[in-house]
C-alpha cells in the first residue's frame, strides 16, 4: 500500500476512535462534556457562596491560588532520578498530611486555607488534589481580568507526605529559586509566568504586624500593576522594619518580597517581567499555560477528564496596560531588560498612591 493511503487510513482511524460526544446536562441545565464533570458544578456553587463570599477575589481566593502552588511544587525530578521519593506534585498531600506539611517553614500561614477547604472536599467526595486545583482555578476567575484556567479532574486521593524544602522562600536568591523550580520542570521565564499570581496577593506572615499588605495596588484585579510597581525604586517599609524575605517597596501600604524584587531585575528574567506591563492578553495566556503545567505535576494528564467548562468566564480587564502609580515618574523605574526599552505608560493622576490592606473575610 502506498504510504499516502496508509496515512489516510491512520487519519480515519484517529477520527473514528475519537471519543464520541458524551455531552450531558447537569444541575440547572448546565452542560458538561463528560458526566464526571457534573459534580463540579455543585462544588462551584458551594464554594462561590460559602468559601469565596459570593464570588469575590478576596483573601480566600488569594490563599487558594497560593495553595495550588504549595501542593504542586512538592515534586522533584532529581530525587526521582536518584530513586528517591521527590513528592507527588499536585496530589493533595498538603491537605492529607497537613499536620506535617503545613509546618514546613515556607508553608507559613497556609494551614488556614487548608482547613477552610477540607470540609468542602469531604462533603462533595472529591479528592484533595482535585479540590485544591479546582478552588484555585475558580477563585482566580473571580478576579477582574482573570484567566480561565484549565481544570482536569480525576487525581487520586491517595498521596504521600511531600519532602520539606521544595517550596521556595522569599529570601532565596534567583539562582536558588531557578534551580529548585528547574528541578520541577520550570524555566526561569516560567517562574516569572507563575509569579503573575502575585498580582492578586498579599502577605500575612513575612511581617506579621501588618497582615493583608498586598504586593500591588490592585490585589482584586488580575492586572500588570504588580510588574510595574515591583520595578519602582524601593523607598520604604510598609511595616516597622525589614523582615527576612522583605525589601523596601515604593508605595505606602505595599509589600515587596525580596524574591520578586530580584527576579524582576535578574538579566535572565527581566524581559519576561517587563513584557506583561502593556500586554494583558499575553499575561493571561502565559499564566493559563504555566498553570496548566503546574496543576498536573506528578499526574498523568491523559488519565484525567477535562472539566474546564465548569470554570467561570472571568470579567474583562479594565485596561490592557498598567499605569505608573500617582506620584511616580518613569525616572523612578529601575529598568532591567537590556533588550527592550521600558514601555511608555501613563501616570495615574492625583496624590501619591497609598494602598489599603486586603480585608480578612
Ligand atoms: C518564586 C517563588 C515564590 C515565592 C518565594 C513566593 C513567596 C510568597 C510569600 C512569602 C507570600 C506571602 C505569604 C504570607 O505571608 O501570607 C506569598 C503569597 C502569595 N503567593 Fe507566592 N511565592 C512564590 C510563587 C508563587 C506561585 C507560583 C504562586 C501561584 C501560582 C503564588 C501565589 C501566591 C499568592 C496568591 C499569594 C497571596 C496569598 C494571600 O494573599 O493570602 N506564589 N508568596
Ligand atoms: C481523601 O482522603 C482523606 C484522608 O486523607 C479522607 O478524609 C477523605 O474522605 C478522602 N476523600 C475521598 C474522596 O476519598
Ligand atoms: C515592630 O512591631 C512589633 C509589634 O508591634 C514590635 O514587637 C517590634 O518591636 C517592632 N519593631 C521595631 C523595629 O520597631
Amino acid at each position: 500500500m502506498a504510504f499516502k493511503t496508509i496515512l489516510t487510513f491512520a487519519l480515519l482511524a484517529v477520527v473514528a476512535s475519537a471519543a464520541p460526544s458524551k455531552k450531558v446536562t447537569c444541575s440547572q441545565g448546565r452542560v458538561a462534556s463528560d458526566a464526571a464533570c457534573c459534580k463540579w458544578f455543585d462544588v462551584l456553587d458551594d464554594i462561590q457562596t460559602n468559601l469565596f463570599d459570593g464570588a469575590e477575589c478576596g483573601e480566600e481566593v488569594h490563599e487558594s491560588l497560593r495553595l495550588t502552588f504549595h501542593d504542586a511544587i512538592g515534586f522533584s525530578l532529581s530525587a526521582e532520578r536518584q530513586g528517591k521519593f521527590g513528592g507527588g506534585g499536585a496530589d493533595g498531600s498538603i491537605m492529607a498530611f497537613a499536620e506535617i506539611e503545613t509546618n514546613f517553614h515556607a508553608n507559613g500561614g497556609i494551614d488556614d486555607i487548608v482547613e477552610a477547604q477540607r470540609p468542602f472536599a469531604i462533603k462533595h467526595g472529591v479528592s484533595f488534589g482535585d479540590f485544591i486545583q479546582f478552588a484555585g482555578a475558580v477563585g482566580v476567575s473571580n478576579c477582574v481580568g482573570g484567566p480561565r484556567l484549565q481544570f482536569l479532574a480525576g487525581r487520586s486521593n491517595i498521596s504521600r507526605v511531600a519532602p520539606d524544602l521544595t517550596v521556595p522562600e522569599p529570601s532565596d536568591s534567583p539562582d536558588t529559586i531557578f534551580a529548585r523550580m528547574g528541578d520541577a520542570g520550570f524555566s526561569p521565564n516560567e517562574v516569572v509566568d507563575l509569579l503573575i499570581s502575585h498580582s492578586v496577593a498579599a502577605q500575612d506572615h513575612v511581617d506579621p504586624t501588618i497582615p493583608g499588605t498586598p504586593f500591588d495596588s490592585t490585589p482584586g484585579d488580575f492586572d500588570a500593576q504588580f510588574f510595574v510597581e515591583t520595578l519602582l525604586k524601593g523607598t520604604l517599609f510598609p511595616g516597622n522594619g525589614s523582615n527576612i524575605g522583605e525589601v523596601q517597596s515604593a508605595l505606602q501600604g505595599e509589600f515587596r518580597l525580596q524574591s520578586d524584587a530580584t527576579i524582576a531585575r535578574d538579566a535572565r528574567t527581566a524581559c519576561e517581567w517587563q513584557s506583561f506591563i502593556t500586554n494583558h492578553n499575553l499575561m493571561v495566556s502565559k499564566f493559563e499555560a504555566v498553570m496548566a503545567k503546574l496543576a498536573v505535576l506528578g499526574q498523568n494528564p491523559r488519565k484525567l477528564v477535562d472539566c474546564s467548562e465548569v470554570i467561570p468566564v472571568p470579567s474583562v480587564a479594565k485596561s490592557k496596560s498598567a499605569v505608573l502609580p500617582a506620584g511616580k515618574t518613569l525616572k523612578d523605574i529601575e529598568h532591567s531588560c537590556r533588550a527592550t526599552p521600558f514601555p511608555v505608560i501613563s501616570a495615574a493622576p492625583g496624590p501619591a498612591t497609598s494602598v489599603a490592606p486586603v480585608p480578612p473575610s
